[in-house]
């Protein structure tokens, strides 16, 4: 029997009086999720693409499905050669995520995740619209983005290719991304598909760790990203390197064929991260194109093309696990019009900055703003003392696949300058001097510097080497860094390497501020002697700088001391702080690097009024939080940065973007704290032991405090909310209340609408979820009533009994607010079958 859904204000159960609508609503949400369509056997191919097809011959078919190097390569990451004969043109397959990863120049825009933070999915449409066009312009026809894993451990290095903790803001962002890029003919590939919520042995160069993950949490956590993508019209998927459950990700059945294909009904191609396919069987397990194939020869083996021909003759794999690969793969090209030449757009650079820019202010969180200190006004914007290395070399990105190269970035303390006008005084201090000094003739042995970055370069294609002693004046961190203008290099000390320059993964983001690659490393160094070797070796085709260069715990201090008495001298101190989050490694502490936590706290013992920008990927802590005035969250502001720093900062524009994810006030209360099994993983077993508890549904499960929770953003005006109803709408629940910016200033809120658990489910069932949000714009003095829609697949868990959505029963708490801690209207709704 059906029960009445009603809805109850503190408790006082009020029938809601359209019943009907919402009963059959929920009601055929117990008929679980939108059942497996067919996988698409060949018929249902159109009758291009068959007779391609059939017309393609084995060796044709099998270079189809393997990627190999373009012959005109701008830098991209994959080629497929296509089949002339057939008139099948080439595909060319570029990264990435914050824009197009050539040799080119490309807009570089700021990091996914301030792009989710920005709640914004009609910025995330342009965004992917930007990085689109850019693509088609620089001759790219797949887009190896966007990424939308699940930011499970704040350690990953990834965390800002990606987007959120919560899979409800992963998926409108990845949705709206990837209908701006495929709008200009790009095909879009969601990845990495799934769990790859890490890059401690993501089995790249090693074996690669295995995912264990129950059901549920895979259904609620992980998958909903993809399969929004997926529904989204993503061409598509790019398989991950780890394994899940017990096989890798590129030959698991049940992700591949059973959920993707058959689930989910995608048409579009899987193709395997770089090196993440591990047999010619995968074919037939949901692999359809292997990359890079034979791009990198000796680093990865080559499986769908020797292999998977005698499989194929030995008649171990039937032609048409083959067959149906290549159909997909056509599909695609010709639902994007590929398999024609067709004419590409130019590059809008000027469209492109802009729309950086607006994603870089909009997803810009502003986490604390003790007494107004921002923005800066009247005699706090005269004064300023700048500190911190990215304020002077612009910080764009992050590090691996996801880097892009723009044609120009300005320093932010260039930025703040030109704002704050001639009459203001900025000042500038580094703080933590990156760029460090040589290390001087004195400390070596033989007594010449490693410098020779002067007249006296290492010529095109030949080698430097220095082999002697270094001797070290006291106890204590050195830090060293080994500047080269390319080519590559090593540096050993104590018989240790301790410096590898040159690799795809090696080097700072940050340059010195004479454009050399800084590959540093902190070594502890006991005073004394140490033997110390450094080779490098020039590219073929250039001269060589090379610079060996040290900061001293003396240096350290110094510089430490002289930017608090900078900051002294002036009435606000804006320091800039920063981490390299990058694809190839986890951070090891969630601590800003090196010594600016040091720093950060003598400037703000020095000046009351500083102001700390963040350029972070990730959540990190923040022992100084207390000293500060201020913290605003840039992320990797990309190319235009600079200028979405002074504009936020001068209050030329509202701060309006919120966490996606949750900051920990300690490393030891995150959920994978304490616990190697479940990061970074034990003998390469890692369990998701927390289950669907992930992000702010473990800090509310486990009742740990944050330092800063999920959604939280500050705004230079203030909201009030009033008049929650909720009552059944279109597709679940309707939720309507009134937002009213009560301060002097426009501005734009997220308001945010959670559901609370249902209580007659047996499964595990997060405290509360994000629902549904929205962001408005309001002018001082204005209301808005606001809608949220709660869908039915909201209101639904996975269960893991039936194997299918089904509507969480109950009375439910719908509470709606700023934050997921800042909850300012609560009511309850019951809902029934
Ligand atoms: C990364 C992918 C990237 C690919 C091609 C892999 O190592 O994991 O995200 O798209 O390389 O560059």
């Amino acid at each position: 029997m059906r029960r009445p859904v009603s809805r109850r204000r503190t408790g006082r159960a009020l029938r809601v009086t359209t019943l009907a609508a919402l009963m059959t609503l929920l009601g055929s949400a117990t008929a679980g999720p939108a059942i497996a369509a067919p996988a698409a056997g060949r018929s249902a191919w159109s009758a291009t693409v068959r007779s391609l097809v059939s017309a393609m011959t084995l060796d044709e078919k099998l270079t189809f499905v393997s990627g190999t190097s373009d012959p005109k390569a701008l830098g991209e990451a994959g080629y497929i050669p296509g089949v002339k004969r057939l008139g099948i043109p080439e595909l060319r397959l570029t990264d990435g995520p914050a824009g197009v990863r050539v040799t080119a120049h490309a807009t570089a825009m700021p990091a996914p995740v301030a792009l989710a933070s920005s709640f914004d999915e009609g910025l995330a449409r342009a965004y992917g619209r930007v990085i689109g066009r850019d693509g088609r312009a620089l001759g790219q026809d797949v887009l190896l983005a966007p990424m939308v894993n699940t930011i499970r451990v704040p350690y990953a290095g990834r965390n800002f290719e990606t987007f959120s903790e919560d899979p409800l803001v992963s998926s409108r962002t990845v949705a709206a991304e990837v209908g701006g890029i495929q709008s200009q003919g790009l095909i879009a590939t969601v990845k990495h598909y799934a769990e790859n919520n890490q890059e401690t042995d993501r089995g790249v160069f090693g074996p690669a760790v295995n995912v264990n993950v129950d059901e549920q949490t895979l259904h609620e956590i992980e998958l909903p990203g993809f399969n929004a993508a997926v529904e989204a019209g993503a061409g598509a998927v790019m398989c991950s390197y780890n394994k899940v459950n017990g096989s890798y990700a590129c030959e698991n059945e049940q992700l591949l064929n059973s959920i993707l294909k058959e689930q989910w009904g995608f048409r579009g191609w899987v193709m395997s991260d770089w090196g993440a396919t591990h047999s010619a069987e995968a074919i037939t397990k949901g692999l359809d194109q292997e990359m890079p194939g034979d791009a990198y020869g000796p680093i990865f083996t080559a499986y769908f093309k020797e292999p998977l021909r005698t499989a194929l003759q030995d008649g171990k794999i039937p032609t048409s696990a083959l067959d149906e690969a290549v159909a997909r793969i056509l599909g695609q090209m010709e639902r994007f019009g590929l398999l024609k030449k067709q004419a590409r757009p130019s590059r809008d650079a000027v469209g492109g900055a802009r729309v950086a820019q607006t994603v870089a202010e909009s997803g810009a969180v502003l986490l604390r703003n003790q007494h107004d200190a921002l923005p800066l006004t009247g005699g706090a914007a005269k004064s300023i003392a700048v500190v911190g290395p990215t304020a002077r070399t612009p910080l764009v990105g992050g590090g691996g696949s996801a880097h892009v190269i723009p044609e120009s970035a300005k320093a932010p303390l260039d930025a703040i300058k030109a704002r704050a006008g001639s009459g203001a005084q900025v000042g500038y201090s580094v703080g933590e001097n990156l760029d460090g000094v040589p290390i001087p003739a004195s400390a070596l042995s033989p007594a010449t510097p490693i410098d020779r970055t002067g007249g006296d370069k290492v010529p095109a294609g030949q080698s430097f080497s220095y082999s002697g002693t270094l001797t070290v004046p006291e106890t204590g961190d050195y830090r060293l860094g080994l500047q080269t203008s390319g080519g590559s290099g090593t540096v050993t000390v104590d018989g240790k390497d301790v410096i590898t320059a040159g690799g795809f993964f090696s080097g700072s983001l940050i340059p010195t501020t004479d454009g050399l690659t800084n590959a540093p490393v902190t070594l502890k160094l006991t005073a004394g002697r140490h033997t110390l070797a450094v080779k490098t070796t020039a590219p073929a085709d250039a001269a060589q700088s090379v610079r060996l260069a040290w900061s001293t715990p003396q240096t350290v201090q110094a510089d430490i001391a002289t930017a608090a008495a900078t900051a002294k001298k002036a009435t606000t101190a804006v320091v800039f702080a920063y981490d390299e989050g990058t694809e190839g490694s986890d951070r090891s502490s969630l601590s800003l690097p090196g010594n600016q936590n040091e720093l950060i706290a003598a400037v703000a013992k020095a000046n009351p009024r500083t102001v700390v920008v963040l350029n972070t990927g990730s959540s990190v802590t923040m022992p100084w939080l207390d000293g500060t005035a201020a913290v605003l969250d840039m992320y990797y502001p990309g190319q235009e940065g600079a200028e979405a720093t002074a504009r936020l900062l001068f209050g030329d524009v509202d701060p309006s973007g919120k966490l996606t994810q949750t900051f920990p006030a300690s490393e030891a209360r995150t959920p994978v704290a304490g616990d190697p099994r479940r990061f970074p993983g034990v003998d390469l077993q890692e369990d998701y032991s927390e289950g669907i508890y992930v992000g702010y549904r473990w800090y509310d499960k486990q009742n740990v405090r944050p330092l800063f929770p999920f959604g939280h953003g500050l705004s230079y005006t203030t909201f009030s909310y009033h008049g929650l109803s909720v009552r059944p709408g279109r597709n679940g629940l309707e939720a309507t209340f009134t937002v009213t910016n009560t301060g002097r200033r426009a501005g734009q809120e997220v308001a945010q609408l959670y559901l609370g658990a249902a209580p007659g489910v047996s499964q595990p069932q997060a405290v509360r979820s994000l629902a549904g949000f929205q962001k408005i714009s309001l002018r001082p003095g204005e209301s808005r009533r606001v809608r949220i829609d709660v869908s039915e697949r909201r209101l639904s868990y996975w269960d893991s009994t039936s194997h299918r959505w089904t509507v969480g029963t109950g009375l439910r708490a719908v509470s709606v607010g700023s934050s997921s801690a800042d909850l300012r209207l609560n009511t309850r709704v019951e809902v029934t079958r």
